[in-house]
């Protein structure tokens, strides 16, 4: 039952990261951004009543001073469950540091074996609304699955929104998104919260398309699972050794279709985001000189409980102002 105990603590976790990356926003440096999110959320994951491991990450252990693949985290009782947990400490660390909207510090957690251990290569997704589940395939040409998306919507194609991460590679996916007459948003960076809004009404978005990061998809799909929305993602290895990971970590089909059940299969699923810059669905950190207000959603599979947390923290001041 990990889910009622860890959600408000993973809230926490995830105020924590974004209200230290929000200090950094517009400051130019992506990486010093990153470091103070994954150093919020380590610190603030130390306490938790959990035995945590991370399944993804900041890297291997090699190459991450801290929330590196199998990393432990938590307060490790014995009487305390086991969670896996995937992380994503500053999602847009480019968009942080020039303090361009979507950037959102980001986790997920299930228990043990609820989250696909993918390496850290890219893949190719189609992430659609609970409307389009069952509607798409991976290898359908993109005029097939915007037709069937459309159909599912009971709209045209024209009045579908695709997001597509702005990308040389995805020159091709673009002029065919085009030439089938959909509408397209280009995003700089931060296919995993264009994902998570893809499953919500009412925020214009009807499908993000592309090439984007395996460990993004697999935190994608864990909010997907909690939204009822669907996903299909093949795994690009594009660098040398990155197969080779592929297997080491168990994957024995390269070529395989993923669903977001296959990338998150857990029957408790936890997941937490919070927003840095402003987005498209929650709002950025805001300081306002007696403290800080932070945007976040938190969803729990097993409970079917989305929340809109709006979180006020105060200064210890005597002469302390809350706004509405
Ligand atoms: P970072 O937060 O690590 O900078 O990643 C942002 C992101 O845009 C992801 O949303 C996306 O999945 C990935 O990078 C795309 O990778 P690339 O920039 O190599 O095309």
């Amino acid at each position: 039952m990990i889910e009622e105990e860890l959600s408000k603590q993973f809230l926490r976790v995830t105020e924590m990261a974004a209200i230290d990356s929000a200090r950094t926003m517009g400051q130019g440096n992506r990486h010093h951004s990153d470091q103070v999110a994954v150093e919020a959320m380590r610190k603030a994951m130390d306490t938790l009543p959990m035995r945590g491991e991370i399944v993804i990450g900041e890297g291997e252990r090699d190459e991450a001073p801290m929330l590196f693949i199998g990393e432990h985290v938590g307060r490790g009782r014995s009487e305390d469950p086991e969670v896996d947990i995937a992380v994503d400490p500053l999602e847009g660390t480019n968009l942080c540091a020039l303090g361009a909207p979507g950037a959102i510090a980001v986790l997920a957690a299930s228990e043990r074996g609820g989250l696909l251990k993918a390496p850290d290569c890219y893949m190719e997704k189609i992430i659609v609304g609970p409307a389009a589940k069952g509607a798409i395939h991976l290898d359908a040409s993109v005029a097939e699955n915007l037709n069937a998306i459309a159909n599912r919507l009971e709209r045209s194609v024209p009045d579908l929104v695709v997001i597509v991460l702005d990308r040389p590679r995805h020159e091709q996916l673009i002029e065919d998104i085009r030439r089938a007459g959909a509408r397209i948003r280009l995003i700089s960076d931060g296919d995993l919260s264009a994902g998570i809004s893809v499953a919500v009404r009412g925020t214009n978005v009807h499908a993000v398309m592309g090439i984007g990061g395996a460990p993004e998809g697999v935190i994608t799909a864990a909010a997907l699972r909690c939204l009822n929305g669907s996903m299909q993602a093949r795994l690009v290895p594009t660098k040398d050794g990155q197969e080779e990971r592929m297997r080491a970590m168990g994957i024995t089909d390269p070529k395989r279709i993923y669903s977001e059940r296959d990338l998150a299969p857990g029957q408790e699923i936890l997941f937490a985001a919070s927003g840095v810059t402003d987005g498209n669905m929650l709002k950025g950190v805001r300081f306002f000189g007696h403290g800080m207000r932070v945007n976040s959603l938190i969803m729990s599979k097993r409970e079917r409980r989305i929340r809109f947390v709006d979180t006020v923290q105060l200064d210890e001041d005597p002469d302390v102002v809350v706004e509405f």
